[in-house]
């Protein structure tokens, strides 16, 4: 018995790899550097939610440290000793009407505290102002879309501005967030400005997020939503006023007709290829048009609005970097993207993608049956594009700013 129970011991490194590794995996969440850090709030109303985690934290920890020295000390100091009577019992408290008081009433106390605080934090937060900027926010398989409400009357239409991947806000001011999906349920979350909200298809959730400074603002899908659920992510920039203001000018402008050689021709592949799906304004209307009603469609053949690609930080759901990270602080800033702002197009990420999407971030596989009923996976399919081809419309889409 004895000896079977020794060979089934795990070697002692194995236990103490077992011991250790969970504290690593903990020692690796307090990374300083940690780019969806919720503790470290970067604008008011993250800031209201880091005032609640706080002093709820140092009760629960300071119950906590009390509760289990209690248990400790009363183990240690009640145990049955060597020449103790088995059957007899130490004194018992039952019934001892202060301590029971006391120990309904703390904790009544405390949870009172917490619920209190935790309840007005939720209404702070959750009060909406609906006088400055709203935007969509559309959650679907695998990427975010954002509209923004330009004219103000409260509708996202095709005449408000249409951007994916990167949220550009600007910087100090409260921005409404209208949070809603075009297929499953999807969660957006910018752990440095506000709490998560689900994304349901047929709902809109109010969400507000204030940057105080600009800059990136990272963040994932946190709702499991399919096979490419962790390469759904987020990127809030927040700009200074007037820089958000040229922006939003911008963006609404359509994309210039390209004049070099090679873009003139990824241009004319874009418009003949792409048109399925994807829309560049000024650029392939038309094909778009008689591609068929892509903006209505659900889950496939829903893909991001290109007009103004090259503005964007990252592409593919915000999983690859459109621009490289020049300064290496492992966040493409607004000031690292675009050519006129000596930003560099990494070219290598944006060529391996066009190469073959579903390689890079996988799709929804689709049966033979669905193909025959005329469906397509979801995410981007892999076009066989040669090497000129993609050569062709990577100088085109950096046109797209
Ligand atoms: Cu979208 Cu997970």
């Amino acid at each position: 018995m004895r000896a079977g129970r020794q060979t089934r011991q795990r070697p002692r490194s194995r236990r103490a790899l077992a011991l250790v590794a969970p504290l690593l995996l903990l020692l690796g969440a307090c990374a300083s550097d940690a780019p969806q850090d919720t503790l470290e709030p970067a604008g008011p109303i993250a800031r209201k939610i880091d005032n609640l985690v706080n002093p709820v934290f140092i009760v629960a920890a300071v119950v906590f440290v009390l509760v289990e020295f209690g248990v400790l000390y009363l183990v240690l100091k009640f145990r049955q000793r060597k020449d103790d009577d088995p059957d007899e019992l130490p004194g018992q408290t039952h019934g001892n009407t202060k301590l029971e008081i006391g120990w309904t009433v703390l904790p009544a106390l405390l949870l009172g505290f917490v619920s209190f605080a935790t309840l007005a934090t939720l209404f702070d937060i959750n009060d909406t102002q609906d006088d400055g900027l709203t935007v969509q926010v559309t959650g679907q398989q695998w990427w975010w879309e954002y509209t923004y409400d330009t004219d103000g009357d409260g509708e996202f239409t095709d005449e408000d501005v249409l951007t994916a991947n990167d949220l550009v806000v600007p910087a100090g001011q409260n921005v409404d967030l209208e949070v809603t999906s075009r297929d499953v349920i999807h969660s957006f979350w910018i752990p440095r400005l506000n709490g998560k909200k689900d994304a349901v298809p047929g709902r809109r959730h109010s969400l507000m997020i204030n940057a105080d400074e600009p800059g990136t603002y990272v963040g994932q899908c946190t709702e499991f939503c399919g096979l490419s659920h962790a390469y759904m992510r987020q990127r809030v920039v927040a700009l200074p006023p007037d820089e958000f203001e040229s922006w939003l000018e911008d963006q609404q402008a359509e994309a210039d007709e390209p004049t070099d050689e090679a873009a003139a021709a990824g241009a004319e592949l874009f418009a003949g290829q792409c048109s399925v799906c994807h829309l560049a304004r000024g650029i392939n209307d038309e094909q778009f048009e008689d591609g068929g009603d892509g903006m209505a469609q659900l889950v496939s053949e829903n893909a991001p609005d290109l007009t103004h690609f090259a503005t964007r930080g990252a592409f593919a759901g915000a999983t690859f970097d459109l621009w490289e990270d020049l300064d290496g602080d492992g966040i493409v800033e607004a000031d690292e993207i675009g050519t006129a702002n000596g930003g560099v197009l990494d070219r290598a990420a944006l060529e391996a993608w066009l190469r073959d999407p579903p390689a890079a971030k996988p799709m929804a596989p689709v049966t033979p049956e669905e193909v025959e009923a005329g469906e397509q996976g979801r995410g981007m399919p892999n076009l066989n594009l040669s090497e000129e081809q993609i050569d062709q419309l990577v100088a085109f889409l950096e046109t797209l700013e």
